[in-house]
């Protein structure tokens, strides 16, 4: 095989994370719930649509109940929003599929991808909530627009939300991670940071963005926690070093006094 078609082959290969989930506030008819997470998707030259059809179908095969898309779907061009928006249709867990909006859809235009993706019965959550339920219980699902965009996102994404059950949030920039430890959010799914996407030894990752205290991965801070994704494209340079495509499969419990740790994943 040549050389060129190898690396993209390696580039896109996808890692799937395994991340057990322990929250305090989880209801038994939630425990066990399987949440498949797709982050920064960047459709465009850098990945075909050939490479989120095949991360689609591998999120179905993982049996999510929910799937949660965290922004960044394309880089740079509107050309790619209806492809990308169509591939993700083809999501159909049984709780639903919601998104998040990532800077470069911002730059492209939030409205337009919002709207593709709704066409595709993609729930965009901004600055809202949603509650889902089972047999009587609930759970608080949020999702903001992205940090740099908005001031008082988080304070309305929750706005009223049900204080006894568990509070999920969806954020493209993990940088709001203090914020929502702060507001008692029990656990932040986001991406961004492409886990470096460049990981070179004794060197800093390109693409670590400063100030943040996780790169990847599972963290928390105070009673909350965090998984960021290293997400499927990459931008800049079609390239990933030391640094796999990933698509984590997330799995909560009640924690009955467990911490959730890393997966099989390296963390950040
Ligand atoms: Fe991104």
């Amino acid at each position: 095989m040549p050389l060129r078609k190898r690396r993209t082959r390696r580039r896109h290969q996808l890692q799937v994370t395994h991340q057990p989930i322990y929250l305090s506030r989880l209801s038994a008819d939630f425990a066990g719930l399987r949440i498949v997470q797709l982050s920064d998707i960047h459709h465009g030259l850098y990945t075909r649509l050939e490479e989120v059809e095949k991360a689609v179908a591998l999120a179905n095969r993982l049996e999510p109940d929910l799937v949660v898309l965290t922004g960044d779907f394309v880089s740079n061009s509107r050309h790619y929003i209806a492809p990308v928006a169509r591939a993700l249709g083809a999501l159909q867990p049984p709780l639903g599929a919601f998104a998040v909006l990532g800077n470069h859809d911002y730059r492209v235009g939030a409205e337009r991808v919002a709207a593709a993706l709704e066409r595709h019965a993609i729930r965009v959550l901004r600055n809202q909530h949603v509650r889902l339920c089972r047999n009587g219980s609930s759970l608080i699902l949020a999702g903001v627009d992205d940090f740099n965009y908005g001031e008082d996102n988080l304070r309305l994404a929750l706005r009223a939300a049900e204080p006894d059950s568990p509070w999920v949030l969806l954020s493209h920039n993990p940088a709001i991670l203090p914020q929502a430890a702060a507001s008692g959010v029990d656990l932040v799914l986001a991406g961004h940071t492409h886990g470096g996407q460049v990981v070179l030894p004794r060197l800093r990752s390109f693409r670590r963005p400063r100030k943040l205290r996780f790169r990847h991965g599972w963290g928390q801070v105070g009673s909350t926690q965090i998984f960021i994704s290293r997400g499927i494209g990459t931008v800049v340079l079609p390239l990933r070093v030391q640094c796999p495509a990933e698509i984590p499969l997330l799995r909560l419990h009640a924690s009955l006094g467990l911490r959730s740790g890393q997966g099989n994943g390296p963390g950040g």
